[in-house]
């Protein structure tokens, strides 16, 4: 069992450590020698693809995160309108669906009843829909059009790490091979996005590297009850998987907002010694977002928050308000989440690990969810 885990005590971390190949597998073969996307496997015709003027995801859990972060990329990229559904919520509210409307599902087992009858719902209604997944031959992947695999290896441990970030990246292919097939501001930055993606397992290599200090933080925080988290525009969907990492290992109630909503409501949370993880925008974010997130790391910080402060390598402004620094290497905006989760995924393995808990097996949960 040692050698299945690669040297690690549990399949968590072995997983938390796969990463950087999960993210390199899956963006393997998916270009050409010039480095256009070139997707063999995306068996819908163009004619059809070139008429989305819709997408809709669905997924549960974990996946549904990877398809927040999709939805700025995609959008971005491609300016076509993403919404995400969480899959059991999808299939109640009446979709406005039809044959121009793509569904994207993405499962890691392909196996979870919610995403598969959502899928067996929006084809009733016409969509085309794609199927993100991780396991050859499940049942999703065969209910749907096309399938994009993710190619992040076998995932034991019942909270998702490498399967999140292999999501994420198949939704960058998938939303730059759109932008590129359809034209449009954003065509031509397709191969420097595919560039700059290659360039992201390394990175993911070396902080996995300095994550000592993340360690020794959740060896302290053991007898913590609650833990908040807080991120921006990628970040937002980032801070809530975070959230859902500490609850499902250990068992804390934690909440991820988003750091603008933070004066309609969540600061009154804020109370001295409340630990608060902020995942801060990269200072080349758009819109200033980066000082505005500095701004309520202050805010927090003045009313007696632990304030434990994701930002990049070199960002000095967070700095005074920080009682820990994480760093990250810098990235793009867009690209950021295959980087910031990961020290939080780390908090919550050797949070659990602390309180003594089965990180593999946490109590109530089971891996794939195959009934609604
Ligand atoms: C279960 C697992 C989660 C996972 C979710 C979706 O609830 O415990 O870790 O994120 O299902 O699973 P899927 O296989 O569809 O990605």
């Amino acid at each position: 069992a040692a050698a299945e885990k690669g040297g690690y005590a549990t399949f968590m971390e072995k997983e938390i450590h796969d990463q950087p190949h999960a993210v390199a597998d899956t963006l393997l073969g998916r270009t050409d020698a010039e480095g256009r996307l070139v997707l063999d496997e995306m068996s819908i015709s163009e004619e059809q693809l070139n008429a989305v003027d819709r997408i809709t995801i669905v997924a549960c859990g974990t996946a549904a995160y990877a398809g927040m972060v999709a939805k700025y990329a995609i959008e971005h990229w491609t300016r076509i309108p993403v919404e995400v559904a969480l899959a059991h919520e999808f299939r109640y509210c009446d979709p406005i669906v039809n044959e121009r409307t793509l569904v994207v599902s993405i499962s890691q087992s392909g196996e979870t009843m919610d995403t598969l009858m959502a899928v067996k719902h929006a084809r009733e209604l016409g969509a085309i829909t794609v199927s993100v997944c991780n396991t050859h031959g499940s049942t999703i992947p065969r209910e749907s059009d096309a399938v994009l695999y993710t190619h992040a290896g076998p995932e034991i441990a019942v909270a998702s790490t490498k399967a999140f970030l292999a999501q994420i990246t198949a939704c960058y292919v998938l939303g730059l091979y759109l932008a590129q097939l359809r034209g449009g501001s954003y065509a031509d930055d397709a191969q420097s996005v595919m560039k700059e993606l290659g360039g992201v397992p390394a990175k993911i290599e070396t902080l996995l590297g300095q994550m000592g200090r993340v360690k020794e933080i959740a060896k302290f925080m053991a007898d913590t009850r609650s833990v908040l988290f807080l991120g921006r525009h990628v970040g937002y969907p980032i801070a809530m998987e975070g959230a859902l990492k500490l609850k499902e290992l250990a068992y804390i109630h934690a909440e991820g907002f988003a750091a603008g909503e933070l004066k309609h409501g969540p600061i009154a949370l804020i109370e001295p010694g409340q630990p608060v993880f902020v995942v801060v925008p990269s200072p080349m974010s758009e819109h200033g977002l980066h000082g505005k997130v500095v701004s309520n790391i202050q805010e927090i910080r003045a009313r007696g928050a632990r304030t434990l402060v994701i930002a990049e390598e070199g960002d000095e402004a967070v700095v005074p308000f920080a009682d820990e620094v994480i760093r990250v290497p810098a990235t793009s905006p867009l690209l950021a989440p295959l980087l910031t989760v990961v020290p939080l995924q780390v908090f919550a393995l050797w949070l659990s690990t602390a309180k003594g808990l089965d990180v593999d097996q946490p109590r109530n949960l089971a891996k794939s969810v195959t009934v609604e």
